[in-house]
């Protein structure tokens, strides 16, 4: 029997990023299970119960629009020597492998009682939640960020308010068991820390 340490090393351990070329083509994952990963989500801590997160989600026909989106604003906002035109056409073909979108948004709480950074933390902690619970439902994903997702452009098709900030894309589908990753990596957390003791 697994020990309830054993437990949870191995959920935290496991939780994976799978991309869009790790996923399946035609990949479709039933609404229900997207809601269920949006209820675990909204499980997360926030302080004062202030829970800032905010979905937005794409399926079906949106998920192909919001692709030639992402597409359109790469062309705009992309400088001319970092522009790639592979890049550019690989937009085309991504709602081929991807079943369901969210767009996750820390909503900043109307009354600002806390920081900002503390509604962006407890959106994280929302993230987290979901990267946790694909391998529950046996779906795969990852967050995706990067320069369109904070653009202006974005931000307008989001209809964000100006306190709003995009956390991030979460993009759904199930795995393609064939694509290798290369095996995950952490630097030592002994590395990272350091205990204070008087
Ligand atoms: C805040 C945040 C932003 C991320 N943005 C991207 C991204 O734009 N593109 C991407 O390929 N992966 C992105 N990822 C996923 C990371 O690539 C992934 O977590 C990392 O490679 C470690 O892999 P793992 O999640 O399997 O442990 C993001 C993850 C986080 C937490």
């Amino acid at each position: 029997m697994t020990t309830k340490a054993e437990n949870i090393e191995n959920w935290i351990r496991n939780r994976k990023s799978t991309f869009v070329n790790g996923l399946k083509k035609g990949s479709k994952i039933d609404d229900s299970i997207v809601e269920k990963l949006l209820e675990n989500a909204s499980w997360a801590p926030s302080h004062g119960l202030v829970q800032a997160w905010n979905f937005k989600v794409f399926t079906g026909d949106a998920v192909k629009r919001f692709f030639s989106v992402q597409q359109k604003i790469y062309k705009e906002i992309t400088p001319a020597d970092k522009y790639m035109d592979f890049k550019y056409e690989a937009y085309s073909e991504k709602h081929e492998r991807v079943s369901h979108i969210i767009a996750v948004i820390a909503q900043r709480d109307k009354y600002k009682r806390f920081p900002k950074q503390e509604d962006v933390a407890s959106v994280a902690c929302a993230v987290e939640n979901m990267y946790l619970s694909l391998q529950a439902y046996d779906i795969a994903g990852y967050l995706s960020t990067g320069g369109i997702c904070y653009s202006q452009q974005m931000r307008d098709f989001l209809e964000l308010g100006t306190e709003d900030e995009p956390i991030g894309f979460f993009i759904l589908g199930e795995a393609d068991e064939s694509v290798q990753r290369p095996p995950r990596m952490r630097i030592p957390v002994a590395e990272k820390t350091e205990w204070i003791r008087e």
